[in-house]
Parts: structure tokens; sequence; C-alpha cells
């Protein structure tokens, strides 16, 4: 018999002896003795059986069958696969505001992280060098916050506009698409920060009010929303409104990633504001923030993510979910969890797939900690995983898909098995057996030689990817890394 790899690994595979006769899948049923996610393959003599706790967990069981097919051909073995996640939480994430990711493009990325298991996609659509959705109800937002005049990110120079957007019905059908795969969207608009391209719709609703246009470079920027005036929200809830009709999940990113707090300190309204509400610190105003536009969603039966940041204020709200992906020297998120907060983990070094390969090996992805140092405590309310691709430096299909692929694949192993992971040699010799599964997705991935480069290569890569950073760049991040 061929020896068997499926990614993620299952829980069990339990061999059955003589040979699959029949390739038909005779039953596929619902087993309400099943959890959600979990489901039961059976390749016997006289056929293929296949029961889930849900549509999703069979579709499941068929992604498996899938990949048996991919090793063995019609020679089928009798076997029964017993399978369900460790996490529920399994999500990926594309950055479409950069650079803009076509909608066939981006059904391709969905389609082939559903057959690995991904359960959600998180669509990162709106930046300061972009706004790429139609807004009916603010139709400047993609008018004019999804022109991009110029590309200069990183060490690359064009002065191409770059005007895409996805139209509405483009993301309904991208959102029916992953829906049919058995993946929940979920959408992200990034506040307070991470707004240039919205704020050159609206500058109005910004910390300087000042027009200003949308950005063609990378880095932090100090354009913020303003906290203090009441307009602000007015206008997030109506552009909330507008897109809730498109997104009916239940999960909203707001984001709250690095907002450096420049204008707010010198803003009148927002000490005002501060004044008004108790609040000490501009991190606890950003915390106010959050949870004010956390309100809203709340009352249109939302479950609110956002990034780690959000929560130094010490004052989020325990229901929000907080995504850690960078170093959380207090252990804020330590301190959220504490009060019934729940996380997802998707810290830099393991699960930011757009650094190449000598920095973010394949192995250090599917090495991830799922539960980092200073979670211990309230390890219950880590639902997950999350691995990542920012497009900045990213301007092609074929090179988007070769940093996702393999190691997105990694990360929904990590996802899957949490702990019970079988380790990098296992996961290492499936993929390998596994590879061709890119090539009839039509998807690049990057080639067994790349996955854990040796040194030499590994410091090439970084010095390349280090070309993208001038001393300047570095001093302005870290400038304003100090006010976030
Ligand atoms: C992030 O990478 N700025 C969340």
């Amino acid at each position: 018999m061929v020896e068997i790899g499926i990614i993620p690994e299952p829980k069990k595979i339990l061999p059955g002896g003589e040979e699959c006769a029949g390739h038909v899948i005779r039953e596929k049923k619902l087993n309400p003795a099943f959890g959600e996610e979990e489901y039961r393959l059976q390749l016997k003599a006289d056929g293929i059986w296949i029961e889930g706790g849900s549509e999703k967990a069979c579709l499941y069981a068929e992604m498996s069958l899938e990949q048996i097919r991919l090793q063995c051909g019609e020679d089928l073995p009798c076997l029964t696969v017993e399978d369900s996640p460790e996490y529920s939480w399994r999500a990926f994430h594309i950055d479409c505001a950069r650079h803009f990711i076509p909608a066939e493009e981006l059904k391709k990325m969905i389609r082939m992280a559903a057959h690995f298991k991904f359960n959600k996609f998180h669509w990162h659509f709106s930046d300061d060098q972009g706004w790429r959705i139609e807004c009916r109800r603010y139709p400047l937002l993609h008018e004019v916050g999804a022109v991009q005049k110029g590309d200069h990110m990183g060490n690359y120079d064009s002065e191409e506009t770059e005007d895409r957007y996805y139209t509405r019905d483009q993301v309904r059908e991208i959102v029916a698409y992953c829906k049919e795969l058995g993946v929940e969207v979920i959408p992200e608009v990034d506040m307070p920060g991470h707004v240039t391209a919205l704020l050159a719709a609206y500058p109005q609703y910004g910390g300087r009010g000042e027009q200003i246009p949308v950005e063609t470079r990378a880095g932090i920027f100090r354009d913020i929303l303003c906290a203090g005036k009441e307009e602000t929200f007015e206008f997030i809830e109506g552009l909330l409104e507008d897109l809730l009709e498109l997104f009916p999940g239940t999960y909203f990113h707001i984001g709250g990633d690095e907002a450096p707090k420049e204008y707010w300190s010198s803003c009148p309204l927002c000490r005002k504001r501060m004044e008004e509400e108790g609040l000490s610190t501009l991190q606890e105003l950003q915390g106010y923030v959050e949870n004010r536009i956390t309100a809203y969603l709340k009352s249109r039966g939302r479950t609110v993510i956002v990034w780690n940041e959000a929560a130094y204020g010490g004052n989020l709200d325990p229901d929000t979910i907080v995504q850690l992906w960078t170093e959380d020297k207090e252990n804020r998120l330590g301190a959220h969890m504490e009060k019934g907060g729940s996380a997802v983990i998707s810290i830099v070094k393991n699960c930011y797939c757009d650094y190449p390969y000598g920095i973010t090996s394949l192995q250090d992805v599917y090495e991830l900690d799922v539960r980092p140092e200073g979670l211990e405590k309230a390890e219950k309310g880590i639902l997950g995983t999350e691995c990542l691709i920012w497009t900045e430096h990213i301007r092609d299909m074929e090179k988007l898909e070769t940093m996702c692929w393999p190691r997105y694949a990694a990360s929904a192993e990590a996802g899957w098995c949490g702990q019970k992971r079988p380790g990098y040699v296992s996961f290492e010799g499936r993929m390998k057996r596994l590879f061709p599964v890119f090539e009839r997705y039509g998807i690049h991935a990057e080639k067994v030689s790349g996955w854990v480069p040796p040194k030499e290569e590994a410091e090439r890569q970084k010095a390349e990817f280090e070309k993208n950073f001038s001393a300047e760049d570095r001093q302005e991040v870290e400038k304003m890394q100090e006010i976030i």
C-alpha cells in the first residue's frame, strides 16, 4: 500500500485491510453525534462513506479523499479517517489594499486554502494605500480612496496609477464562493490608524482635517481618525452599515494596529473627549474608540476582532477577540483574557508570509507556538491561528502564491492539530508527496529546495528584503512605534 499523507494530519487513519473496490461516494450524511467540524471518511470494499457534523465537515472528508486519490490514483486502499480539529479558528489573510488582487485570483487562493481546511478568510481591503470596496453610502471611498497615484513601496518606483476596487457584486460573489467552501469571510476596516486612503476621500474625519493623498509609500502614517468629533462615529457607523449588508458572517475586524497618537495628543476635541470620558491615556482613548465601534457592531449581532495594540489601554470590551501579532511587552492581552477575552495567534515570526523563506522558513511557520508565554492561564480563550500576507512588496500573483504556499498549508496544520502536531519532518514528508496538489489548483508554490533555505541563501534573501527599508524609513517607523 502506498504510504498516505494527509494535510492537516488527521487524528486517526485506521487501515482496513482489503482494497477499496468502489470508487463512488455511496453515502454522505450528517451525524448529529459529531462535533461541528468532525468527520469520518471510510473507504470500504463496497464504496466510500462520509459522515460529518455539518456540511462543512463533510467537505473536509472530501478534501481528505482528494488527497488520498492524488497519492493512490485508482488503487484506493481500504481505510477509515476519523478527524476533528483542535482549534476552531483557522484563518488565512490576504492584504488586497496595498496591491489589488483581482477577484478571480482571489478565488483561486480561497479554493486552495479551503482544500487545507481553513475555515476563515480575513479580507484586508482598506489601508493607507487604498480603499478597495465599492461603498454606496460614501462613494468617494472607492472613487477617491481606491486611486493610488504611483507605487513607491519599498525599493520600487512607479508613477503608474492603480485604481481598482471590488464592486459590490464581486464582493457578494466572493462571500458566496467562500460559503460554498465552508469558509467564513472576516472583513476588516482598519481604524483608527491605517486610514490615509479613507481620509483622502473624507478628510473631515481626520486628525488634521486637511486634504491628503492616498499613500504610495509603505510605512506607518500619522493621519488617523479624530476621536473627538461625534461626526467621526456617525460616519463609521454609516460605512459599516453599508458593508454589513455584504458580509453576513459573525465576525468583523476593526483593525486597531499601528495608530500613532500624535494628532490626538494635540487635538482639543480629543482632549475634551478624554476628560469627559475619564480617560487618562491616549491608549485608553483608543480603547474607547474601539469600544464605541464594537458597541455598534454588537448591536448588529457581530463579534469584533482587533489587532493587539488596541488592548494597550486596558479598557477593551472583554467580548472583543484580540489578534496577537506583535510583541506585547506588558502582556495586555493576558490581562484582557483574564477578564474573559479571547485571542487569535498570528505572531510575526511564525505567521507573516510576506517575509522571504530565508527569514520565515516553512519550518518556522509549522512550529508556531499556539500557546505563547504569558497566555498560559487563559489558554481556553485561545481560539486558534491565522497566517498572513501583506502585499507592500508583492506585485504579481506568482509571487503572492509562492510566498503563501506551502507556508499556508503549514499554518493550516498548526491550527488543525495544535500541540498535537506530529512534527516538521512528518509534515515536510507529507507536503512533498502532496506537492502536485498545487499544480492541480493552478497555484505556484515554493519548490522543496526553498522551504528551509540554508544559512548562506537565507542571508542573501534577508539582505535582498532589507533593501526595501532605507535607514530613514526605519527611523520613521521607530518614531511612530513610540507613539502607538
Ligand atoms: C500588522 O501587521 N500591522 C497587523
